[in-house]
């Protein structure tokens, strides 16, 4: 198992692709702290689903937008599974528009999940993590941090700065032995993404455009996506740092 003995937040995990993390996590050793801040029920399936293969789970009701939040997330992870070895920032929302169609709240509460919150969580665990010797975090970011489509102001920003806060990241905190690496997923069929198709207005013909963004004519399954997060979070990936993994399906080839 790769995550043997590894404690593991996973920010996000009440459906999509932080599920997928978090369930294959488990399978893979590790214990982990299942997190959200709106859909408890999504987060206590994904707990039931990860005992019910006889792995280690808890949730905590949280918003990675709020430092006190973050600070009780990682203490539950500390006093449950006695340390944290591992932060998966997945949390994320989109909100669509442009700087026109954007309300300034809109634009903050974008910024203070998709990037605040990471920001956040972070803070709160690398001192953990650097008490268990150090260990990985993942950020997970997108290719629109560096492809930009219509009508996503806030969201390409916000996934943009993720990338450079990793990079920050991986540099000041190498010497606890804490490794920080962007995930940039292409398009996966998870709750998001089906909001995102449904606003769109024509629910058929972005979900081709989507589909045809990869070379392979599909989108990506959560799985797929958790592999990749799997690689970063473990010891196989112990000299990489600073990097950005994409996911995509080749969303930038052709
Ligand atoms: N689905 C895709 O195609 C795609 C592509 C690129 C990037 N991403 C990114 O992947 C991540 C997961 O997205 P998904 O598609 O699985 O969407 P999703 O809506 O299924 O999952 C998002 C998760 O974040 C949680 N969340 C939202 N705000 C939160 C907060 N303040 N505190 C804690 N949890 C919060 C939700 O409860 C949910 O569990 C996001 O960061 C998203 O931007 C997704």
């Amino acid at each position: 198992m790769r995550l043997q003995g590894k404690v593991a937040i996973v920010t996000g995990s009440s459906s999509g692709l932080g599920r997928a993390i978090a369930i294959l996590f488990a399978k893979e050793g590790a214990s982990v702290v299942v997190n959200a801040n709106k859909n408890v029920k999504g987060g206590e399936e994904t707990v039931a689903m990860i005992k019910k293969d006889g792995g280690k789970a808890i949730f905590v009701h949280a918003s990675v937008a709020k430092p006190a939040d973050c600070e009780r997330m990682v203490k539950a992870a500390v006093d449950t599974f006695g340390k944290l070895d591992i932060l998966v920032n997945n949390a994320g929302l989109e909100i669509r528009g442009g700087v026109m169609a954007l309300s300034e709240e809109q634009w903050d509460e974008m910024m203070s999940v998709d990037l605040k919150g990471i920001f956040c969580a972070s803070k709160a665990a690398i001192p953990e993590i650097k008490k268990a010797g150090g260990g990985s975090i993942v950020n997970v970011s997108s290719v629109l941090a560096f492809d930009a489509i219509p009508e996503r102001a806030a969201y390409c920003a916000a996934k943009a700065g993720a990338i450079h806060l990793s990079k920050s990241m991986a540099l000041d905190y190498a010497k606890y032995n804490i490794r920080t690496n962007a995930l940039c997923p292409g398009a996966f069929h998870t709750p998001l993404l089906e909001q995102s198709m449904i606003d769109s207005g024509d629910y058929e013909a972005t979900k081709k455009v989507l589909t045809n963004k990869s070379v392979f004519g599909r989108m990506g399954r959560p799985e797929e996506l958790a592999y990749a997060a799997l690689f970063l979070a473990s010891d196989e990936s112990s000299f990489v740092t600073g990097s950005v993994l994409q996911c995509d399906g080749g969303w930038f080839l052709g």
